[in-house]
């Protein structure tokens, strides 16, 4: 029996997070957000005073990372770092900008390549990032990548700051997004990117509901679902050979 995993890659802001833990949610699936992982990194180096370029030790800190995931029902996965609660300090745009400067350290990548890999439990997992289709899940079945204009991120983005009394301008919020954009597709090891086989979505009109709708049609296509109307999960060997023909986007 083989483990299906999707992946789900894309830009900040794309609602990767929120649309991967839907589709999790549904199947009954395990979930990797990768990007916690670099989050967590970067608030730790932060905690433990580790300059943010120290490859050595930040990929040092990555092997040793003492952090556990805990899924609930609803809402992001309560993250605990050495004991301490840290879901909500890793969701600053501080942390964000940090773990993408320690994200383009390739010893790093490859500290955390293995950690992710760990994640592809039965009976299936959901894989959000940036390079978990080109690069920690090469043979996922179904590759998908989600994409949205700066404006429309940056928006959304806005939302949830004000929701949470957060003051931020949008003007702001673009330029950061546009900056990380850039670090992340620029670098060198494992860039933001559609694996050559996945399908691209366009989030820019489509709501949250809307596209985990379309990651489920595209996933009971490969997987036979709509063929013998009944649930087709786990996926066999035999079932893989059948359905998992590559599909062009
Ligand atoms: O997805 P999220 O915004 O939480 O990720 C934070 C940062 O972590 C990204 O901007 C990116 O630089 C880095 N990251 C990465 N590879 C991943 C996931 C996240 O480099 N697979």
């Amino acid at each position: 029996m083989i483990t299906p995993v999707i992946t789900v890659d894309g830009a900040s802001g794309t609602g990767k997070g929120t649309v991967s833990q839907r589709v999790a949610q549904h199947l009954g699936w395990h979930l990797l957000d990768s990007g916690a992982l670099y989050r967590v990194l970067g608030l730790a180096a932060q905690k433990q005073h580790i300059a943010l370029d120290n490859e050595d030790a930040l990929s040092q800190l990555a092997l040793t990372l003492n952090v556990t995931f805990h899924f609930q029902l609803e809402g992001a996965a309560q993250v605990v770092l050495a004991g301490e609660d840290v879901s909500e300090a890793i969701r600053t745009e501080e942390i964000g900008n940090a773990a993408s400067i320690v994200g383009a350290l390739p010893a790093v990548r490859k500290a955390l390549l293995e950690r992710q890999r760990a994640f592809k439990e039965a009976p299936g997992l959901v894989a959000d990032g940036r390079d978990m289709g080109t690069i920690v899940f090469p043979d996922a079945p179904l590759k998908i990548f989600l994409t949205a204009s700066a404006e429309e991120r940056a928006a959304r983005r806005h939302k949830q700051l004000i929701a949470k009394g957060v003051d931020a301008t949008l003007a702001e919020l673009i330029e950061q997004l546009r900056e990380r954009d850039k670090r992340d597709t620029e670098r060198l090891v494992a860039p933001l990117k559609p694996a050559v086989d996945a399908i691209c979505i366009d989030t820019d009109h489509l709501s949250v509901e809307q596209v985990a709708e379309r990651i489920l049609n595209h996933w009971q296509e490969k997987a036979g679902e709509g063929c013998s109307g009944k649930k087709a999960f786990p996926v066999t060997e035999q079932m893989a050979m059948n359905n998992f023909a590559p599909v062009l986007a």
